[in-house]
């Protein structure tokens, strides 16, 4: 991909809708080969971008999932102790010596190791993703990491990557991350995107859906979105919605079409609860109003 154009259309290629700023920092990741951060709401494409990239250059696609509480070593490599010690005893049974136990045959590969070994298509991308699930322990242990792509184990020595990994990172921001660990990426904030774009999302995720259903949906979330909700819907909430609206015949909203699928667009009880009665009437019919006026 040679150019922020280039990068916009094989993404969309794989049904990725990608704003000017997001594929610029794209482009930049790829070309200066650093790790790129991604922030932002729920449900907006943070984790669908990297599967986009991976198949778009026909690279593997390795994932980190961060949890509270993952540590290096569930990250990296991990001994199995268990095939180990079932290699012991065969060996005492037949009175042998026992194997190397540390040799690759006792080896589990967690994902950093994974994207470090030499692959014939080229790195692999590398997308650890909702970073600040995990603790600052871990994040310096990363921050090394990235640095040298290099793993060492006591028993077998140090693995390099022969070509860095192309490494995505997410982050919801329920924390903040560290800015040692920002400072060698590029950043890009991941917003809800606006009306035009939130329909190309829609058009290339769920096709089907009429161009008046499609206007009516994006609107109504985004008009959602504006409301004091403890949860706001993302773009899969769209997508989910539409697909659930397409399921039932569902031509066009109306408030009863919403009371009854809105749990496809608002994941929690107290939320639901407030587009209860004439509220989600009130709404549909501003939303009404602002799709006529902009014809
Ligand atoms: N720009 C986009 N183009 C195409 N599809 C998108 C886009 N943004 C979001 N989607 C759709 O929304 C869904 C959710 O996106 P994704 O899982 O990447 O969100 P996320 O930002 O990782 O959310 P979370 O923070 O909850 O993990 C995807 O399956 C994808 O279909
Ligand atoms: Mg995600």
């Amino acid at each position: 991909m040679n150019s922020i154009d280039d990068v916009q259309t094989a993404l969309a290629e794989q049904d990725y809708v990608c704003g000017r700023a997001l594929a610029t920092v794209v482009f930049l990741a790829l070309r200066l080969g650093r790790p790129l951060f991604l922030e932002g709401e729920a449900g907006t494409g943070k984790t669908e971008i990297a599967k986009a990239i991976a198949a778009t250059l026909g690279r593997r696609l390795i994932r980190l999932q961060c949890y509270e509480g993952l540590d290096a070593s569930s990250a990296v490599y991990e001994w199995n102790f268990a095939a180990q010690m079932v290699a012991i005893r065969a060996a005492e049974a037949g009175g042998q010596t026992p194997p190397d136990l540390f040799s690759d045959d006792f080896l589990i590969e967690r994902p950093l190791l994974d994207a470090m070994r030499p692959d014939p298509a080229g790195a692999p991308v590398l997308l650890i993703d909702e970073l600040d699930r995990t603790d600052e322990p871990f994040e310096a242990f990363l921050l090394e990491a990235l640095s040298d792509f290099q793993v060492t184990i006591p028993e077998m020595g140090t693995i390099s990557a022969p070509e860095p990994p192309i490494v995505i990172l997410t982050s919801n921001r329920t924390r903040e991350v560290h800015d040692a660990l920002k400072r060698r990426c590029l950043y890009h904030w991941v917003d809800y995107p606006a009306f035009d774009r939130e329909i190309e999302i829609l058009n290339a995720r769920a096709p089907e859906a009429s161009e008046a259903l499609s206007r009516e949906v994006v609107a109504f979330v985004q008009r959602l979105r504006t409301e004091d909700l403890f949860k706001r819907p993302g773009v899969a909430e769209t997508i989910d919605w539409a697909k659930c609206l397409l399921a039932l015949d569902v031509l066009n909203l109306s408030p009863d079409v919403i009371a009854d699928t809105l749990g496809a667009v608002l994941k929690y009880q107290d939320d639901i609860q407030k587009l209860q009665g004439s509220e989600a009437k009130r709404l549909l019919d501003e939303v009404r109003a602002d799709l006529a006026e902009d014809g």
